[in-house]
């Protein structure tokens, strides 16, 4: 019987920190997307290898996650390693306890953490300190795990990255900004439509103007959303109220009004147009439910694939 444990990751990114996207050479990203479609083939056919046996991840949440948790937990089961959750409410961080000690102590046990909290900052701060791969599963600027499920779940159902057209419609928020940058890195042409006031970052609109130059592709920044949507094969749209914003939440549904994804707003589309979402979705805001629960969703397949992407990403950063 062949040697399970000799099989290796296509990807090879050991000891990587996973921030942004930004880092991350296109050739690198299609060889993740690569390596996770392998996984999750050898996943239904029950042939897959235990690439990560004895290693174990650490997951700092300070916000709530479901899909992000479970699927980094279930990935690492998969991958033969263990994943540990761990709470800044349990844990000294959330006493006082500085990042930097929290960094070098965990990378004495850890082989990779994962964290999602509001401040990209903090995450950086972690990846100075830490000797071990840093994962963003969530910042305030960047999801770039999200934007890695977003691109094989295009792929999947597109057949191809390379030519197409993305649009997202709604605030200029971390989703947005790696989903821009994974398109731009893909080949996709993307637009962003968004209300005044709610533009993406303007450094990281730098960054993603830049990599579609790089990459022979075009970024359009707008405020009108059915500009956006003509001749669209992707419409993507996430909450308009991230964590950490919910005080504003009145102010937003008021600035958003008009920029919600339904029929009507999707008339111009491609015909076959594609609707994305990271979830969670607040039914009847951003998206109606005729189009989230309808034949152009692939929302669900998107969520299930953070689970392959995360996999292929475990599988390249960790020794
Ligand atoms: N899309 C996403 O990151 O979902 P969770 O917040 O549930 O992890
Ligand atoms: N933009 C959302 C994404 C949640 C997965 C937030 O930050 O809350």
């Amino acid at each position: 019987m062949a040697d399970k444990t000799a099989v290796q990751p296509k990807t090879n990114l050991k000891g990587r920190d996973m921030l942004t996207l930004l880092d991350f050479t296109s050739e690198e990203v299609s060889s993740l997307l690569a390596h996770a479609e392998q996984l999750k083939s050898e996943q239904i056919n029950g042939t897959a290898h235990p690439l990560l046996a004895g290693k174990s991840l650490g997951m700092i949440f300070e916000n709530a996650s479901t899909r992000t948790r479970v699927s980094f937990e279930v990935g690492m089961t998969q991958l033969g390693g263990h994943a540990l959750f761990l709470s800044p409410r349990d844990m000294q961080i959330g006493r006082g306890e500085p990042i930097m000690d929290t960094a070098k102590v965990l990378a004495r046990y850890l082989d990779a953490i994962m964290i999602r909290t509001n401040s990209h900052e903090k995450v950086e701060e972690l990846a100075a300190h830490s000797d071990v791969p840093v994962i963003n599963a969530l910042t305030d600027l960047y999801h770039p795990c999200q934007a890695l499920a977003d691109l094989l779940t295009i792929k999947e159902h597109k057949g191809k990255l390379e030519g197409l057209k993305a649009v997202y419609i709604g605030d200029g928020n971390n989703v947005a900004h790696s989903f821009l940058i994974a398109c731009a890195k893909a080949g996709i042409d993307t637009a962003i439509a968004v209300p005044t006031g709610y533009e993406p970052d303007k450094k990281v609109w730098e960054e993603v103007e830049k990599t579609a130059k790089e990459n022979n592709t075009k970024a359009e920044l707008t405020d009108n959303p059915q500009q956006a949507v003509s001749g669209a094969d992707v419409i993507y749209t996430d909450v308009w109220t991230s964590m950490g914003f919910e005080e504003e939440k009145e102010k937003r549904l008021q600035a958003f009004e008009g920029f919600q994804i339904n029929k009507e707003l999707c008339k111009d589309a491609n015909a076959d147009f594609l609707f994305l979402h990271c979830l969670p979705a607040h039914r009847g805001e951003e998206v109606s439910s005729e189009i989230i629960d309808g034949v152009h969703s692939a929302v669900y397949d998107q969520a299930e694939n953070r689970l392959h992407v995360q996999k292929a990403i475990l599988a390249a950063v960790i020794h």
